[in-house]
């Protein structure tokens, strides 16, 4: 895993965009892995800059993301479905996006078919991870054992309280996801893990102290041999 310590969230979130220009001049179908939350919304903003300037072009990429709560409608403000045509897909042209279904009758099926779908697509060529503070990536929660393929998960209290900040009292949060398993995350060839903000700073550490803690999903991108962890000094700890 290669760290690279930034200034501050915003120039953590330029260090990334340029890595999706730099695969993007590679590669114009370029297959990307987006995630949402909090933290990869600078990076977002900054994409659409550049593909609004005309210096990045998206139109022949295929768009991929982690995960979708379960149940919940396109249209609910905190589907993901939701977030990402707010935050990317309605100002940035794709050629293809999909997201896990929120909507899907049979989740089984679903899951099946966006595995199906990422590996049509030719696979990831770069996913964007983020990470929640117990270690999680996608909705990969601390586990006995790990999903390879995308599923169905249930999530843990740690992160229904993490995600609390985006719902209204009125709203009720959805508990479970489908998501990416870590063997769908694996298949990335390259991946970049931001995290910034000191809230980070604990989980970021024990990426680093020499040890595969398999309560840690965000601990396998260790084996990984293309993973580029992006911090912000207050998530360095520095
Ligand atoms: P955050 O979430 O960006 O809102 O901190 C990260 C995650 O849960 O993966």
């Amino acid at each position: 895993m290669k760290k690279v310590v930034c200034d501050n969230y915003e120039a953590a979130c330029i260090f990334a965009a340029d890595m999706f220009s730099k695969q993007l001049e590679r590669k114009p179908k370029s297959v990307f892995g987006f995630a949402t939350g909090g933290t990869p919304l600078g990076i977002y903003k900054e994409l659409t800059k550049r593909a609004v300037a005309g210096s990045m072009d998206f139109s022949q990429s295929c768009a991929f993301n982690l995960d979708e709560y379960y149940p919940i409608s396109r249209t609910h403000p905190q589907s993901f479905y939701h977030y990402m045509n707010k935050n990317l897909f309605s100002k940035v042209k794709f050629h293809s996006t999909d997201i896990p279904s929120g909507e899907a009758t049979d989740i089984d099926t679903e899951c099946k078919r966006y595995d199906a779908a990422i590996k049509a697509s030719g696979g990831i060529d770069l996913q964007l991870l983020g990470i929640g503070t117990n270690g999680h990536i996608g909705f990969n929660e601390p586990s006995a054992s790990y999903s390879l393929h995308t599923n169905f998960m249930r999530l843990t209290a740690d992160t229904i309280n993490a995600n609390s900040r985006f719902f209204s009292s009125e709203e009720t949060q959805p508990t479970e996801a489908i998501s990416m398993g870590i063997g769908t995350i694996f298949a990335a060839r390259s991946i970049i893990l931001l995290a910034t903000g000191a809230g980070k700073a604990q989980i970021v550490r024990k990426l680093f102290d020499a040890k595969l803690h398999t309560d840690v999903p965000a601990c396998f991108l260790l084996l990984h041999p293309d993973v580029t962890l992006i911090l912000d000094k207050e998530a360095a700890g520095a």
